[in-house]
């Protein structure tokens, strides 16, 4: 039997080799690890034996323990949180870069192939390509050679402390290796508990889901799945990992890295701005930065309802069927653009969902304000932002698919005749931003003059400030790393 690739798995009942797949895996690729309180160090390695012994203590079970578990060992945790209340152990994933794979030793035809991830992120080609600033404009870290990212998560700070103190250690016994930066990220918030990003809006809701265990409980405890599949083959998050023992069950992850720093004071007042472009009364107003967004700021999604207060799980079930010209939802819209949920007018929708990838931000920065307090001139200008992580099979079938064609093209979604293209992305595109058409009213019909305005799109309040490909590795190729 093969690794289940092409359906969602139940890890209760994985044996064989969907079992020992798990069992090799990192956390946090199927299923999101917790992570309040995170951290990520860059390194470069400099000697090749001390990287190698580096990240195989990290990864060898008997090592006081080791810091690395398996997805099996986290969903075993999980479970054991939920039965018992006894909380599970950090998360400490690995992502190696193509030039870290070279500093290894390992020869390019047995690295992991993705054009993308070989190329990396600060390569000319990709740059251009995805409308990124340039290189020398990133943090400095971000301007070297990293080969390879450490990442450390957990609910409380304590064990992050400790986990990411000993790794600290483990990096000082090694002088040739270089920490070449670090960053940290923290959870934000609402009042309802749900996790945001720095704009005040829920942030992470909407996943692709491999696991049946997680596919029952959206059915059962949150909105459905009638109307919005989430469910998605492994095949679209994972692939054999060529390095290590035995790539017909041991499997790693592409894994792409932004720090995205955000504007929001900028971007509270383009909130307020097209407001009153749109002449939205008071009660209205929080329509327009739901318009930029796709949701509102507690998570409901404006294509089901004109105001927010749908929160309770915050709703996924949905699709734009009911919504084509986008009278409700703008087209122009961030969650609309990254998933059309079939609605996007160039693919069937089973080409579209090709692209999803598995989201696994944080927020980074402190604030001292609220972030949903409705205020503007308190609101951080800088050193504030979202720490971009996702996994994927293949970064230019989904992220870099995503960010060129979806968020940067201004013809995305496809329009009816006549009608004004969306425009970049609001949130993340790149690129000029032409005007852009807007319901003046929920439910606008645009055949009427007076249902819709034509207004200045948002001006670009995201930043990219560096990243990079990694790909992250099955647990056996690091333990067997100087074999
Ligand atoms: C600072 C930058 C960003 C902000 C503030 C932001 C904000 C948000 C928010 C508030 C949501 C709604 C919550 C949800 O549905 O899960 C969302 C969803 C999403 N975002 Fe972003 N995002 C950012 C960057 C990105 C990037 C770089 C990408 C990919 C290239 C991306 C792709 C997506 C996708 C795929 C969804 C889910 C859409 C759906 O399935 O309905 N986002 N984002």
């Amino acid at each position: 039997m093969a690794v289940t690739l092409d359906a969602p798995i139940s890890w209760i009942a994985a044996v064989d080799e969907d079992a020992q797949m798990l069992g090799g895996l990192q956390p946090n690729i199927l299923k999101s690890h917790t992570r309040e309180f995170f951290t990520i160090l860059f390194l470069k390695f400099n000697v090749r034996d001390d990287g190698m012994s580096f990240l195989r203590e990290l990864a060898t079970d008997g090592i006081n323990p080791a810091l690395m578990k398996s997805a099996m060992d986290h969903l075993l945790e999980v479970e054991t949180f939920k039965q018992e209340g006894t909380p599970g152990t950090p998360y400490v994933g690995v992502g190696i870069s193509a030039r870290g794979y070279d500093l290894l030793g390992v020869p390019k035809q047995r690295q992991p192939a993705d054009v993308s991830f070989q190329k990396g992120m600060t390569h000319n080609e990709t740059v251009a390509a995805l409308g990124d600033p340039d290189v020398d404009t990133w943090d400095g870290h971000f301007r070297q050679e990293i080969h390879a990212a450490i990442m450390v998560g957990d609910q409380l700070a304590p064990p992050h402390n400790a986990a990411l103190a000993r790794i600290k250690q483990m990096i000082a016994e090694r002088p040739t290796i270089s920490l070449l930066g670090q960053q940290k990220g923290n959870g934000l918030r609402n009042k309802n508990g749900d996790g945001i990003e720095h704009f005040g809006y829920v942030d992470g809701r909407s996943q692709p889901l491999f696991l049946i265990e997680d596919i029952e409980s959206e059915t059962l405890n949150s909105d459905g799945t009638t109307n919005w599949n989430p469910r998605f083959g492994l095949s679209r998050v994972i692939v054999p990992d060529p390095c290590a023992p035995d790539s017909s069950i041991h499997f790693g992850s592409y894994f792409v890295f932004r720090k995205l720093e955000q504007d929001v004071k900028a971007f509270k007042k383009k909130e307020a701005e097209l407001a009153r472009a749109l002449d939205l009364s008071a009660v209205d107003a929080e329509r327009a930065g739901a318009m930029l967004v796709g949701r509102f700021e507690d998570g409901t999604p404006l294509t089901t309802q004109s105001a927010e207060g749908n929160h309770n799980p915050v709703p996924n079930d949905f699709t734009y069927n009911s919504d084509p010209d986008g009278g409700k939802c703008p087209y122009f819209a961030h969650i609309r653009k990254m998933n059309p949920r079939g609605s996007g007018g160039f693919e069937a929708e089973e080409s579209e969902r090709l692209h999803i990838m598995a989201r696994r931000g944080q927020t980074y920065g402190v604030r001292t304000d609220d972030p949903n307090d409705g205020k503007v001139e308190n609101k951080p200008s800088e050193g504030v932002g979202l720490l971009f992580m996702a996994f994927n099979s293949s970064i230019g079938e989904q992220f870099e698919f995503v960010q060129m064609n979806w968020a940067n093209n201004g013809g995305f979604p496809s329009v009816p005749p006549g009608r004004l293209d969306p425009g970049p992305d609001l949130v993340i595109g790149h690129g000029a931003r032409p005007q852009i058409d807007c319901p003046v009213h929920w439910g606008a019909n645009f055949e009427e003059h007076a249902s819709h305005r034509q207004v200045d799109a948002v001006a670009q309040t995201v930043t990219m400030r560096g990243g990079e490909y990694f790909f992250a590795p099955s647990l056996p190729f690091l333990r067997t790393l100087g074999d």
